[in-house]
């Protein structure tokens, strides 16, 4: 099996590299080596390396910044997604590529299938839906893997903010009043792994970790867990704030947890969520206090 990785050095690009088989032949491309919105250098390294399958882990994730920088976020989120979906056209390959819960409005209540209609509320999520629907109508072989709020040992996230926050201040303000499902990087890269063997599907798929929690909620639960292997945690509290006292340049979806069992109903072996507290260990010797 030969696989081009892009946004190799992201959270998810490097929870793949450390799990995909060790005699599949990979080109792990990042930001410097393959800059997805050049079409042209695109087409070259796929048209070179004749990959089976290009897993799009690239993307412009700056969820704030993007409502300044829209050029950019649909630059590399829609038109990079396209380049890499002719990319793979052209020679046959398949493209499994990653997108958000925020290309959901928060409106819903229960956890979104993969039936409900988009309607992206910022910038970000417009562009990471311009990409589906992009990849989607260029390209018959594209899988698509919706995931919501990651985090993992690498790179920013929200438990590593939590946990460098906490070495500084005594109570921490995370909103209560938008709701997801926090998901390891290193667990939606098991399940491209599996979706790789799985040659069927095919189209829209949510994979997502399986607790649906608050901002807030997610937040005490780093902390508590924290706590238990570092006593400088246990005295940091969490207040619970609204997003309306909480300005941010981007609106976010109020509900965003997704359904993925559609998706789990069809992996071959199950995922369960990867512990959290294991992050935590990995992550506590980086935090800088
Ligand atoms: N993070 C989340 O909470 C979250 C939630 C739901 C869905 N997702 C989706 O999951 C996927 C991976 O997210 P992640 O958290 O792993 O992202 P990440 O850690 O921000 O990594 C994204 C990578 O893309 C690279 N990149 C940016 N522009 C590029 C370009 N023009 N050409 C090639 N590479 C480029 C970045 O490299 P540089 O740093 O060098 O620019 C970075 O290494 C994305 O599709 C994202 O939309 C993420």
């Amino acid at each position: 099996m030969r696989i081009l990785l892009t946004g190799a050095k992201g959270q998810i690009g490097r929870c793949l590299k450390d799990r995909l088989p060790e005699e599949w032949e990979l080109i792990a491309s990042d930001s410097k080596t393959l800059d997805i919105t050049e079409a042209h250098n695109v087409s070259s390294m796929v048209k070179t390396f004749e990959p089976d399958i290009i897993v799009n882990a690239a993307a412009y994730t700056q969820v704030d910044q993007a409502e300044t920088e829209a050029a950019r976020a649909f630059a590399i989120n829609a038109t990079g997604t396209l380049n890499l979906a002719n990319a793979a056209k052209a020679i046959d390959a398949r493209l499994i590529h990653l997108s958000t819960d925020m290309v959901f409005d928060g409106r819903q209540s229960m956890p979104i299938t993969e039936a409900t209609a988009p309607d992206p509320v910022n910038v970000y999520g417009k562009s990471k839906l311009a990409g589906e629907l992009l990849a989607l109508n260029a390209h018959v072989d594209t899988t698509i893997i919706r995931t919501a709020w990651v985090f993992s040992e690498y790179g920013h996230n929200f438990v590593r903010t939590i946990l460098t926050t906490a070495l500084k201040q005594q109570t921490i303000a995370v909103v209560a009043d938008q709701v997801s499902c926090p998901t390891y990087a290193g667990d939606v890269a098991e399940a491209i792994i599996q979706m790789i063997h799985m040659h069927h599907v095919r189209g829209l798929w949510h994979f997502c970790g399986q607790n649906i929690q608050t901002k807030a909620e997610f937040a005490q639960h780093i902390l508590h867990l924290a706590a238990q292997q570092d006593p400088r945690f246990a005295s940091v509290q969490i207040e619970a704030v609204q997003t309306a006292d909480y300005p941010a340049a981007a609106t976010r979806p109020a509900y965003a947890a997704l359904s993925d069992q559609a998706l789990r109903q069809k992996l071959p072996q199950p995922i369960p969520d990867t512990p959290l507290a294991r992050i935590i260990t990995q992550l506590l010797p980086t935090i800088e206090s």
